[in-house]
């Protein structure tokens, strides 16, 4: 039978957490022990180059999302888990990509959109203010990242749901022009990940700054959960965990007789700093271990660029051939005698 290839980045700008580990990093992981699936995983550092243009915030960022798989338990044996900027092919594949894309299928990104209807909003003359090539063709870049290993399913998050159908878009004219070369991709949703919340109520997000950390230090970890938004009821009154920030990140974690048994001490009228203590004890524990190996990992990082060489092996065993192929394909090869 052919595994299903699963293939998923992860863009290196910033620092994995409690959001990331519930949306994506935790499934992601348990695919990766199920012998059905084979699943590619890399760090997007092109990506990354978009958004960020301080060289050492990537190269921490890339450190940290890499310990953090690993140290979670990623199973590299059965995972290609590697850097996008160690498979130069990707690259060569989204220029090609580039030449058979409408530049009006681009125009309809939301990423470029919001950013143009900002700059309108502000009233700036030139509504392509301040956005690169780089942001502008970036869905490109990603269907590049998809279709060198004929993905056929892509975990992302709601708002990476437009890229996919534009990496199928892609995919189908490439197809149409030069033969039949790509799988058409579908995305995945993780229904569960997109609305944890964070510490102001609001979905947990690096942009919002309400994000606690996976691997913060316990003393850190106990802070920020002290810090979570409550209603002003006092011990004693009934509270509802509908819409509850305490509730909803207890619920991400536990099991569900123990969500039933919290459910309970809501109608009971359990106060606001039991359950942050309850849901700071929970979460530490169910990290700990993790976070040890992650300190291990992060103190020798040899290691981890270890993985990431025996993963960008085992991708350029099918990106070389491949773009071989499809190099050929478009016309570019050597001259034959
Ligand atoms: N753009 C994605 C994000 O911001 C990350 C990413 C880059 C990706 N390349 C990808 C996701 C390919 C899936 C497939 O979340």
């Amino acid at each position: 039978m052919n595994k299903a290839i699963v293939l998923t980045g992860i863009t290196t700008t910033g620092t994995p957490h409690l959001g990331n580990y519930v949306g994506a990093i935790r499934p992601a992981i348990a695919a990766s022990k199920d012998a059905n699936v084979a699943p590619f995983y890399f760090l997007a550092d092109y990506h990354a180059l978009i958004k960020c243009q301080e060289p050492e915030k990537i190269r921490k960022s890339s450190r940290e999302i890499a310990a953090t798989w690993l140290a979670l338990g990623l199973d590299t044996s059965n995972t290609v888990f590697y850097r996008q900027s160690d498979v130069p092919e990707i690259m060569e594949l989204a220029w090609m990509l580039c030449c058979v894309t409408a530049k009006g299928l681009m125009n309809r990104a939301h990423a470029y959109k919001s950013a143009v209807a900002e700059n309108e909003q502000d009233g700036e003359h030139d509504p392509d203010k301040g956005i690169s090539m780089g942001l502008f063709s970036y869905p490109i870049l990603m269907a590049a990242d998809i279709l060198m290993f004929n993905a056929s399913k892509v975990p992302v998050g709601k708002d990476q749901i437009q890229h996919i159908e534009m990496a199928r878009d892609i995919a189908g004219r490439f197809n149409h022009i030069y033969g039949e070369h790509f799988v058409l991709p579908e995305a995945i949703i993780e229904e569960n990940g997109a609305t944890l919340a964070g510490l102001d109520g609001r979905k947990m997000s690096k942009s919002y700054n309400n994000a606690i950390p996976l691997f913060e230090s316990e003393k850190k970890l106990r802070k920020l959960i002290n810090k979570i938004k409550t209603n002003s009821l006092e011990p004693g009154e009934p509270k509802d965990p509908n819409g509850c920030t305490l509730f909803s990140l207890y619920q991400a974690f536990a099991s569900k007789a123990e969500t039933d048994e919290i459910r309970r001490r809501y109608a009971e009228g359990i106060s606001w700093g039991e359950m942050k203590q309850i849901l700071f004890e929970y979460i530490n524990n169910h990290i700990a271990p993790a976070r040890e190996r992650y300190e291990a990992l992060m103190q020798a990082p040899a290691h981890i660029e270890e993985e990431l060489q025996e993963g960008a092996r085992k991708a350029r065993a099918i990106s070389v051939p491949f773009i071989k192929t499809l190099r050929e394909a478009v016309g570019i090869s050597r001259i034959s005698l």
